[in-house]
């Protein structure tokens, strides 16, 4: 057995008997002699640094097969507590021992600075570092592109004002930069879909109208993309999803006297507008106009009896529909992603054209991201990613077992945490902003 296993050895037996005895117990004693023993005759020759790397422990290039006792146990129990390295100074002493146990047997979670444990247990022969460095690059990169797309989204909301703007006063508008926002939208979605699903959380309180829009293209997009649309149809698709309620500009929304007219005329006027543009697509004018139609025949504008609606306005039906039950009109009960995507499949082959239902519902998965959870040990997050198993997304966790709110929220892999999701939970019971936290 080599040195570097024999500190780990012993250790790992320290450790349990740390676990097991109070420390003036004689096993305690003699692990912790042991250690020192063995540490001692290890660092003879300088420090000892054991490097952990995908579940196994090494020193130098060497691994340490973990056919020893207690290796495995060391090493899960330096991972689950963040750390890359560990290393032990020549100077090792009973004090650094007992702080290197003890910090050791310390419960796992993303809270625990070992660093600053071991330190305050007076260890000074002790070298910790962190597989926190690679994370620190990750956390910044996603925040660097979370600020990114934030701001693609803040974009999409000016345009969007700037055309109702033209539309409210009969101007001649300008498509151009609305089909250039889409182009980004979709980019986006192919590369990061959660991201761009993250975004469709965001709820407009002043101007829901626009955030409507907006969020209706994002989810026309994700079923478009899901089934496969080459990206030029996608294109046609979001503009014509971005464009759904632009009738509703035309209306005065201070004016309560128009909300029916508006309520019933949109679709008409909407693709009174866009037909009067020189916009090549017609595809836009059709979903305008008829994005209300239920495939049984009901919504509106009336129509014949054999009448089809255009794929694309089969599609945005649903992504409408989604939008319009999770995030309804200021002050109106919204539902949950979940029981949106469980009433749209209700109203399939009534309302909604079945293969769509069907393929939006599998395409946002059984807990759609932005779902609000709790989980089996009573923490409580948001559904950030679907993941492999529809079962097991992955989870930002914001509040703690105990219901207070993380400094630092984090993300775990559900399959891998041993645990399950209980409920899903309105974010307005929480008061919370789900978006705020994708
Ligand atoms: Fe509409
Ligand atoms: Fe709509």
């Amino acid at each position: 057995m080599s040195n570097a296993s024999r500190v780990v050895t012993s250790l790992a037996s320290s450790r349990k008997a740390a676990q097991l005895y109070p420390a003036q117990h004689p096993s305690y004693r003699e692990a912790m002699d042991a250690l020192l023993n063995t540490v001692s005759d290890a660092t003879a020759m300088g420090v000892l640094t054991l490097n952990l790397h995908e579940g196994h422990l090494y020193h130098e290039s060497a691994v340490i097969a973990d056919d020893a006792p207690g290796i495995s146990a060391i090493s899960e129990a330096l991972e689950a507590r963040r750390v890359e390295s560990l290393g032990f100074k020549p100077e090792f002493t009973e004090r650094d021992a007992i702080a290197l146990v003890d910090v050791l047997s310390l419960r796992p979670s993303p809270d625990l600075d070992v660093e600053h444990e071991l330190e305050s247990r007076g260890a000074t022969a002790v070298i910790v570092q962190f597989i926190e460095d690679e994370d620190e690059e990750e956390r910044e990169e996603r925040d660097r592109l979370r600020a990114q797309d934030r701001a693609l989204y803040t974009r999409l909301v000016s345009t969007m004002r700037t055309l109702s703007e033209q539309v409210a006063q009969g101007a001649t508008t300008d498509l151009g930069g609305a089909g250039e926002m889409v182009g980004s939208v979709l980019e986006r979605l192919l590369t990061d879909k959660s991201a761009v699903l993250g975004l469709a959380t965001i709820r407009g309180r002043d101007e829901s109208d626009l955030f409507h829009s907006i969020n209706v293209m994002i989810y026309t997009l994700t079923l478009g993309a899901t089934m496969g649309l080459p990206e030029e149809g996608l294109a046609s698709l979001g503009l014509s999803a971005l464009l759904h309620d632009i009738g509703k500009a035309a209306f005065d929304h201070n004016d309560p006297g128009q909300a029916d007219a508006m309520r019933v005329m949109h679709p008409t006027t909407g693709a009174e507008i866009l037909s009067s543009l020189p916009l090549e697509d017609t595809a836009p004018m059709l979903v305008a106009y008829e994005h209300h139609m239920h495939v049984d025949g009901s919504g509106s504008p009336d129509r014949p009896a054999d009448y089809v609606p255009h794929p694309f306005s089969r599609m945005v039906a649903v992504a409408d529909r989604f939008t319009e039950l999770t995030n309804p009109a200021p002050g109106v009960y919204g539902e949950t992603p979940d029981r949106a995507i469980a009433q749209i499949l209700h109203e399939a082959g009534t309302r909604h054209d079945p293969m769509y239902a069907r393929l939006f519902a599998k395409s946002l998965g059984v807990f759609p991201i932005g779902c609000l959870v709790r989980l089996t040990d009573m923490s409580v997050g948001v559904v950030s990613d679907n993941g492999e198993d529809p079962l097991t997304p992955v989870i930002r966790v914001v509040y703690d077992t105990a219901g207070l709110e993380l400094e630092e929220p984090f993300e775990l892999q559900l399959a891998e945490s041993g645990l399950r999701i209980i409920e899903v939970i309105e974010q307005d019971s929480l008061n919370t902003e789900v978006s705020d936290h994708l």
